[in-house]
């Protein structure tokens, strides 16, 4: 399995040249937005340890503070470059490794060695970062901006009533391909057979609808057996049930599902009602390369080792096919000399939804004008 990593690769392609036209449709070649809150790291990977990682292409060092606080600040010290991850902790103050600059959490410079007077106008840039449960968000855009209100729910990351398996990839590719991919459904059965898709799931009508700037996508199928994922930790394998589903494009940062799997003749005494949420969590590292970390999510059989070991396995087998397919996809968009103008059909549109509101957002940060 692939796993997270610190190391980069440079963006595919330079942003600031990007022509915004009325209209608009994002693609990987489209300015990153900045004014949204996106995950930086799982609150299990930031520690009294300092970490980077490379976030909308600027490097980023993160650790906690001895209460315990996440800080993230630029992986970059003000006076020569060094990166400030490969300093040390001294307290709260972050010494940088090169020339012994110390820096607070919140940047502020609070002295150089080698002078006699601290240089009260030096700092390096922090970012506002908040912990929900096991993520730690950040906000990269316009500081006057960072509105907690605006992190999204998944509270069901962290509430006693669900239970949750995870994992995470590096890939290279970029969040909107992502996107699109979850709020393409019918690509399931091809390229997920058996564990997510069924034939039947990928001929049933869809509502899609648009809340602002959320892309909604609802689904139903009664009376049809569940494939794998649903099927094997409910019990229900083979059984006609009904199947209940909405994919969210929740902001640039996130993609939500939730599907509810109800047995129409339970068993005496036996469940009726079962519950998932799936939560896609997306932050580029450049225009060519995301950070993905995801769950799976249930509401039943919260202590049951086979269910979490099914569930992890069967989901990280179907998002690494995701994640070859876009990986490969992205190399054939990114290495063809011939253009191509990709077809649309019908069932395409909550994709293209999404890469118009993440267009429009990007143009907004631009200060495009058209
Ligand atoms: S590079 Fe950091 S103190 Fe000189
Ligand atoms: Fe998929």
């Amino acid at each position: 399995m692939k796993t997270i990593q610190l190391k980069s690769i440079p963006a595919i392609t330079a942003t600031d040249t990007y022509a915004f036209a009325p209209g608009g449709f994002a693609d990987h070649t489209t300015p990153l937005i900045l004014n949204c809150w996106y995950v930086a790291a799982l609150a299990s990977e930031v520690s009294r340890d300092i970490i980077s990682r490379r976030l909308l292409g600027t490097e980023v060092a993160m650790y906690r503070t001895l209460a315990g606080e996440p800080v993230a600040i630029r992986n970059r010290c003000p006076h020569r470059s060094f990166p400030l991850a490969k300093g040390k902790l001294d307290g709260d103050i972050l010494q940088c490794g090169y020339h012994g600059m110390q820096f607070d959490p919140s940047g502020r410079c609070v002295n150089m060695p080698s002078l006699p007077i601290t240089p009260s106008n030096a700092s390096v840039r922090s970012f506002p970062m908040v912990e929900r449960g096991p993520l730690i968000w950040i906000w990269m855009g316009e500081a006057d901006k960072a509105d907690e209100a605006l992190i999204p729910d998944t509270h069901w990351l962290h509430d006693a009533k669900w239970k949750s398996v995870q994992g995470s990839y590096y890939m290279k590719s970029d969040y909107i391909s992502m996107h699109e991919n979850l709020l393409d459904q019918t690509h399931f059965p091809f390229l997920h057979p058996g564990a997510i898709g069924t034939p039947e799931y990928a001929r049933s009508k869809l509502d899609v609808r648009q809340d602002g700037e959320v892309i909604i996508i609802d689904r139903q199928l009664k009376n049809s057996p569940p494939p794998g994922v649903y099927g094997v930790p409910t019990g229900l394998t083979g059984k006609p049930v009904h199947r209940y589903s909405e994919a969210r494009f929740a902001s640039p940062a996130l993609h939500v599902a939730f599907a509810r799997i109800v047995d129409p003749t339970p068993a005496e005494g036996a469940q009726s009602d079962y519950r998932f949420n799936i939560t896609h969590i997306f932050t580029p590292e450049s225009n060519g390369a995301i950070h993905y970390w995801w769950f799976n999510s249930r509401d039943f059989k919260l202590n049951d080792q086979a269910a979490d070991d099914y569930l992890h396995e069967a989901s990280a087998k179907a998002y690494l096919e995701d994640v070859d397919a876009l990986e490969w996809i992205l190399d054939v968009v990114t290495q063809d000399a011939q253009p191509q103008f990709d077809l649309n059909f019908a069932p395409d549109k909550p994709g293209l939804l999404m890469r118009r509101v993440i267009h429009d957002r990007a143009a907004k940060e631009a200060g495009a004008s058209y």
